[in-house]
Parts: C-alpha cells; sequence; structure tokens
C-alpha cells in the first residue's frame, strides 16, 4: 500500500513530483481559434498527450493521470460524444504497440458499463498486455467520475466485506477499492485552458495535491510546459498539516 497523505506524511525526498494529473482542457477553444471545427482540436490533443507521456520519462515522472472523459461530458452534443469514443478506441489500436515497446503501462479508470463492448476489449487486452511493463504508468480516465469513485469503491468494499455496514469503517478500509489504488496520491495536478476547477476529478486523491493552472490550450502543452510545472512544483513547501518549522527543526533552532 502507498501512504495516504491524510494517514502519513509522505516522504518529500525528490523534489521530483511521482505522479502527476492532468485535466486536458482547451481542445475546442484551441480549433476554435484555428476556425476548425472541435474535433480537430481532439486529435491535436492525442499528439499533446504522447508527448507529456515522453516527458514525464524523461524528467522522471513514474505515474502520469489524465482526464480524457469525465462523467459530465455525456451531456455534449451527441456527434461530439460519438467522435471523442471513436478516437479513443483508435488511439488504442494504434498507439498500444509503441507504447509497449517504451515499456508504459497503460491503465484505464472510469465506468466502462456505457461503452460499446469493442471497446471495452480493446481497453482489457491493452491493460493486459502492458501489465508488467515497468516505466511510466499512464493512467486515462474515461467517464471517470470522483464522485463515482467513491461510490463505487463504498459498494466494493462492502460487498468484500459485508461486516463493515454494521462495524463502520475508516479510510484504509475504502482506499484498496478506489480506481486508483495501485498508484500513490499525485503530488502535482495541472490543468490546462484557464479554468480554476476540478470538474469532479479525482476528488479523493488530489487530497494534498500541488494546484498549478495554466492558461495554455491542452494542444499547446510541450515538454517545456510540464517541465515548467515541475520547475513551479519542485518551489512549493509541502506540510501536510505542520508548520514550516517542523520540516526545517536546523533554521528554527538557528
Ligand atoms: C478537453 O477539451 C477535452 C475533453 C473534455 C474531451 P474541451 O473539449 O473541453 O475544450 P474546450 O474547453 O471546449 O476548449
Ligand atoms: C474536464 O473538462 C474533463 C476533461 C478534460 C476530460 P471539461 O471542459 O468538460 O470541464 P468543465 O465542464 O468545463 O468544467
Ligand atoms: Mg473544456
Amino acid at each position: 500500500m502507498f501512504r495516504s497523505s491524510t494517514l502519513d506524511t509522505p516522504d518529500q525526498a525528490s523534489g521530483t513530483p511521482c505522479h502527476v494529473a492532468i485535466i486536458m482542457d482547451g481542445n475546442g477553444r484551441w480549433a476554435k481559434q484555428r476556425l476548425m471545427p472541435r474535433v480537430f482540436g481532439h486529435k491535436k490533443g492525442v499528439e499533446a498527450l504522447r508527448q507529456a507521456v515522453k516527458a514525464c520519462d524523461t524528467l522522471g515522472v513514474k505515474y502520469l493521470t489524465v482526464f480524457a472523459f469525465s462523467s459530465e461530458n455525456w451531456r455534449r452534443p451527441a456527434d461530439e460524444v460519438s467522435f471523442l469514443m471513436g478516437l479513443f478506441l483508435r488511439v488504442l489500436q494504434s498507439e498500444v504497440d509503441r507504447m509497449h515497446e517504451n515499456d508504459i503501462r497503460l491503465k484505464i479508470i472510469g465506468d466502462r458499463s456505457h461503452f460499446a463492448p469493442e471497446l471495452v476489449q480493446w481497453i482489457e487486452s491493452a491493460e493486459s498486455r502492458t501489465a508488467n511493463n515497468t516505466g511510466v504508468t499512464l493512467s486515462i480516465a474515461a467517464d471517470y467520475g470522483g464522485r463515482w469513485d467513491v461510490i463505487q469503491a463504498t459498494q466494493a468494499m462492502l460487498k468484500a466485506r459485508p461486516e463493515l455496514a454494521t462495524n463502520g469503517f475508516d479510510e484504509a478500509d475504502l482506499a484498496p477499492h478506489l480506481a486508483m489504488a495501485y498508484a500513490p496520491e499525485p503530488d502535482l495536478f495541472i490543468r490546462t485552458g484557464g479554468e480554476r476547477r476540478i470538474s469532479n476529478f479525482l476528488l479523493w486523491q488530489l487530497a494534498y495535491a500541488e494546484l498549478y493552472f495554466t492558461d495554455m490550450l491542452w494542444p499547446d502543452f510541450d515538454h517545456d510546459a510540464l517541465a515548467a510545472a515541475v520547475t513551479w512544483f519542485q518551489g512549493r513547501e509541502r506540510r501536510f498539516g505542520r508548520i514550516s518549522e517542523q520540516l526545517h527543526p536546523q533554521s528554527a533552532a538557528s
């Protein structure tokens, strides 16, 4: 199990974030600025994601989690939703070989019950094929919602341990059932596209993440943009509830 930011104080030995979580926002506006249909921005967004995975590998980030489709994105026009589902399938079909060669472990988190059976099959095969890879773990959140995650985890926990319904349970009981139990909590959260909100992304897991917002639109986000976010992160003091002097006892004494 990974250390919890609320039950424990995680180690801050390395200045590099171990886990970066990104809301890849701004594809539609990027296309609109170029007088192109919104879906053109989504296609360019896939290229930016490829670059982000590479940048994580270079910078030493072990886990990258990206929000590709939220549980609320079904509310979009039907043609955009169907384009996004088709794009997801095509990306799985065309990119998994290359990911596997690059030692990437691929995980898909979210509710699969509304996906086409063919998409579910490709998700399962991509995950099992890359399961033993030891490079960057890329998690793609699709039909994911932070509230869905807490609910599904609670249901799974009570199914496995029905006695908890009467005895009560705590954070440690629930944590193994969350969608990202295989990863440490995100250290750095990035949202592109200018909005300052979480939009029902990893509500539980972002408890102590450092939050970085940039106006840059997702298709423009490249290696240097990620490196800039990491540099900003390295300047933060992560106290996890403590005070600064507890982290630097020497300077407090002098
Ligand atoms: C993010 O870009 C991608 C998805 C939500 C799939 P948007 O499509 O939200 O782009 P904007 O915010 O409208 O520019
Ligand atoms: C959040 O972006 C979801 C993804 C990037 C997949 P949205 O563009 O859908 O977020 P809101 O609805 O504007 O907050
Ligand atoms: Mg958006």
